[in-house]
Formats: C-alpha cells, sequence, structure tokens
C-alpha cells in the first residue's frame, strides 16, 4: 500500500509539473484529490490493514495528499503570473503614440453675433427672455396695436397656420407677452432674440425666415433719449466707437414717435460709398417709444409708465461688420463661408 500511495504521488506530481493550464490543473485536481480519486480509494481499504499499519499509511496518505495539494497550489499561481505577465505586456499604451486628430467645431457665425449682442445688453442691465414660434394672431398684432383689418399688417407678410394662430412676424410679441405676465406691473428691461417668418420671397437680402433681438424697456420716466443712449452704446460696440448714430423719424403701429436709426457708413466714414448708397449712412433698426395702447393693454398705466423699444435683424448686423453680401449664407451652411469666422 505504501508502494502504491507513493507511486500516486509521483503520477500526481508530474502530471502537476506537465499541465500547462488552469484547466489542466483543475483536471490533475479532481482525479487525485476528488472524492472518486484513488487516495480516497486506498484510505477506504484501509480497514483491512493491522493496528500498526493503520497510522503508518493514513498518516502517509496525508502527507501524499498535502504534497500533491501543494504542489498544484505553486503551480497555479506561476501559471496566474505568467498568464498576468502576457496580458500587461499584451495591452501595452505607448503613450509617446502621436494621438489622433479631433475636429473641433465652433459656433455659426449667426450664434456668435447674437451670444455678442445678448452679452452687450446684459452689460446694460437687460435680461434675456424668450417666447414661442408659433404666435396667436393676439400677440403678434393685436396686443400690439394691430387689430385685425389694419392696414400696417400688411407690412408683414405672415404665415397663418389657422386664423388665430401664425409663425411669428417679428419678436415684438415678446414685449407683450413679457409686460403681461408680470402680475405686479414692475418696470421690465429684456431683450428678446429668435426666429421669426415672413412670406417673402427668398434673395441676397430676404429669407422666409431670419432672426431679431427685440429690446424693451419700461420705467417710470424712460425717455426718448434714453433710447437713443442705449442705442449709441450699442452701435459703438458693435461697429466701433468711432460710429454716428442718426435717428430718423417712421413708423410701426407699436410705438409713438417712431424711428429707423442708422450708423455712419464704415467703409466711407459717411462720405458716401457703394455700401451706404451714396448717402454716407446705413439703416440698421427700427424703435420707439411704446404706443400707450400698448402698455394699457398689458395692464401698465401709460400715465405711470413709459418705454421704448427697437427690434434689430442679427443678420443684417453682421453682414455689415464682417461684409457678407448675402443673408442665404447664414442658411445655407457651406462649411467653406462658416469657418472664416471661427474664433480658435
Ligand atoms: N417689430 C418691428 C419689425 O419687425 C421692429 C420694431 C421693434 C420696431 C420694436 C419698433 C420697436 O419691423
Amino acid at each position: 500500500m505504501k508502494e502504491q500511495l507513493q507511486a500516486l504521488e509521483q503520477e500526481a506530481l508530474a502530471k502537476v509539473e506537465a499541465a500547462s493550464t488552469l484547466q489542466e490543473l483543475q483536471d490533475v485536481r479532481v482525479a487525485y484529490l476528488g472524492k472518486k480519486g484513488p487516495i480516497t480509494e486506498v484510505l477506504r481499504g484501509m480497514g483491512k490493514l493491522s493496528a500498526e499499519e493503520r497510522p503508518v499509511i493514513g498518516e502517509l496518505a496525508n502527507t501524499v495528499r498535502g504534497n500533491i495539494a501543494n504542489a498544484i497550489d505553486e503551480k497555479k499561481a506561476g501559471i496566474e503570473a505568467e498568464q498576468l505577465e502576457k496580458q500587461l505586456a499584451e495591452e501595452q499604451i505607448d503613450v509617446t503614440l502621436p494621438g489622433r486628430p479631433v475636429a473641433v467645431g465652433g459656433p455659426h457665425l449667426l450664434t456668435s453675433i447674437v451670444e455678442e449682442i445678448e452679452d452687450l445688453f446684459i452689460g446694460l442691465g437687460f435680461e434675456i427672455k424668450e417666447g414661442p414660434e408659433v404666435e396667436t394672431d393676439y400677440y403678434n398684432f393685436e396686443a400690439l396695436n394691430l387689430p385685425k383689418g389694419h392696414p400696417a399688417r400688411d407690412m408683414q407678410d405672415s404665415f397663418y397656420i389657422t386664423e388665430e394662430l401664425l409663425l411669428r412676424t417679428h419678436t415684438s410679441p415678446v414685449q407683450a407677452r413679457t409686460m403681461n405676465a408680470l402680475e405686479d406691473k414692475r418696470p421690465v428691461k429684456m431683450i428678446c432674440p429668435g426666429k421669426v417668418y415672413r412670406r417673402d420671397t427668398d434673395d441676397a437680402t430676404h429669407s422666409h425666415q431670419f432672426t431679431q433681438i427685440e429690446g424693451l424697456y419700461v420705467d417710470k420716466n424712460v425717455r426718448m433719449s434714453d433710447l437713443k443712449g442705449v442705442l449709441d452704446r450699442f452701435a459703438k460696440q458693435m461697429f466701433g466707437e468711432d460710429r454716428e448714430i442718426r435717428l430718423r423719424p417712421s413708423f410701426f403701429p407699436f410705438t409713438e414717435p417712431s424711428v429707423e436709426m442708422d450708423i455712419s457708413c464704415k467703409v466711407c466714414n459717411g462720405k458716401g460709398c457703394s455700401v451706404c448708397k451714396g448717402t454716407g449712412w446705413i439703416e440698421i433698426l427700427g424703435a420707439g417709444m411704446v404706443h400707450p395702447r400698448v402698455l394699457e393693454m398689458a395692464g401698465y398705466d401709460p400715465k405711470e409708465y413709459s418705454g421704448f423699444a427697437f427690434g434689430m435683424g442679427p443678420e443684417r448686423i453682421a453682414m455689415l461688420k464682417y461684409g457678407v453680401d448675402d443673408i442665404r449664407h447664414f442658411y445655407t451652411n457651406d462649411l467653406r463661408f462658416l469657418k472664416q469666422y471661427h474664433q480658435a
């Protein structure tokens, strides 16, 4: 029996030595140390042994078992270390390799100009508001002193969705919405950038969809000189400190008096050239003092409050500032055009 156990030990140790994977090692463990293995078998036959032999063989069997188990554990640690080594070698990262270039985008010119104008007005204490692009006839027209049938509605050819719903033709409805929403009728100082829509045929200066930025300041004692001061700051900050502004009388149903603002032509410095069509001035926005009817309809007492409003097209501002000659460039998204205006 002693020889049998020693032979088993030699056999098992040889197999452990020969094993090269964890699975093979596990097979050896099951084969020799498992419940159905030969060592268990030997121990089972111990009943037939004499009282002197029994402890000797028992001890030997345990030693053999221990030796095999140790050999398996050692071998297992060796295989695992080898595998780890191999994995580390395979997954090594060469941090000195050059990276793959990532194409970095940039804001659209229109986005940049709107943000620049927003920053400028935030600096003057204005808040930013937004309103819906699908607007009610009431806010787009009626609340702005343009009742149904008013001839001035023709100034803005509209896309109607139903009798009472349309795509807003300007951002002015946000004036009425903002004032209406304020329960306590406190002063308002806001600008509202957003998309507007008109039934125009697209050409170099017209687009059926374009952008506007509305401005509204309502408070006690707001005067025309306040409007002029704000617009003058805007023009100078946007186009250069040497620009002059000029207000010309105009008409909008929601402002009285109404004006159009020109800036002195940057190209010829006011002398007259093809850009300003020989006049020395370039029109950039419409404005005026909020009509008392508009204040009243929004719940503001025109005897207590007054205000100014203005509306401008950022595409036009960008066209003048950067010499863009066609409004369609803002919407056709030709990267060759857009990339010229990316600031890194
Ligand atoms: N809403 C006018 C337009 O689209 C512009 C404007 C706004 C004029 C505010 C006066 C005051 O033409």
